[in-house]
């Protein structure tokens, strides 16, 4: 086995590719626990927001993204409850502030904007948007971790969250390529000549 004592600063990072899982460090993983906490509050809270994000938006085509994403989000919650399990943690959530405020700010999009318009979408589409890249962060630097940390059966569950953020981010821009932001821009022409 080689040596795994811990370099402080400097050149404490190792490279990739080491294929035996590092002494377990009870500070790196009390904050891995506590990011992971931190996720499962934001997810739980979305599985909530989203619902209402779908009720506020105009056209079809993006209330059903935004019900299938709903799911997923389901299926993110209990993929979390999963790897607490695998840690041999307890389930527990802790209130992420991020995740507040980008809901809170979804929340201002909806009322500054007119029901039924194209506008209304493109703000929810941004909002839902910021909550993604939000999730492909978190899930992105977790996955890695979890890998560094030797625990991989975490890091497949994190990766497979990660994909369906990236899929769900992926889906959004197409949404508003295809049209919405055209539309809404239309709309804005539109009141211009009124
Ligand atoms: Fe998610």
């Amino acid at each position: 086995m080689p040596n795994t004592k811990t370099k402080k600063a400097g050149s404490a990072k190792k490279t990739n590719g080491h294929a035996t899982a590092p002494q377990p460090n009870a500070q790196l993983e009390k904050f891995f626990v506590d990011q992971l906490k931190d996720i499962y509050w934001a997810e739980k809270h979305l599985t909530k927001a989203l619902p209402k994000m779908q009720k506020a938006a105009t056209t079809e085509e993006l209330r059903q993204a935004i019900e299938e994403h709903t799911a997923q989000t389901e299926e993110h919650v209990s993929r979390l409850e999963q790897v607490f399990e695998l840690l041999g943690k307890k389930v527990q959530a802790k209130k992420c502030d991020a995740m507040e405020g980008l809901l809170k700010e979804g929340d201002t999009v909806v009322e500054e904007t007119e029901d039924g318009s194209m506008t209304r979408d493109v703000g929810v589409i941004v909002s839902a948007q910021k909550v993604e890249h939000y999730e492909i962060a978190t899930y992105g630097s977790l996955a890695q971790l979890a890998t560094t940390m030797g625990h991989e059966d975490v890091a497949t569950l994190l990766n497979q969250t990660l994909e369906e953020e990236k899929e769900a981010d992926k889906l959004l821009t197409e949404i508003a390529e295809n049209n919405i932001n055209w539309e809404a821009e239309q709309e804005g022409a539109a009141e211009e000549e009124e």
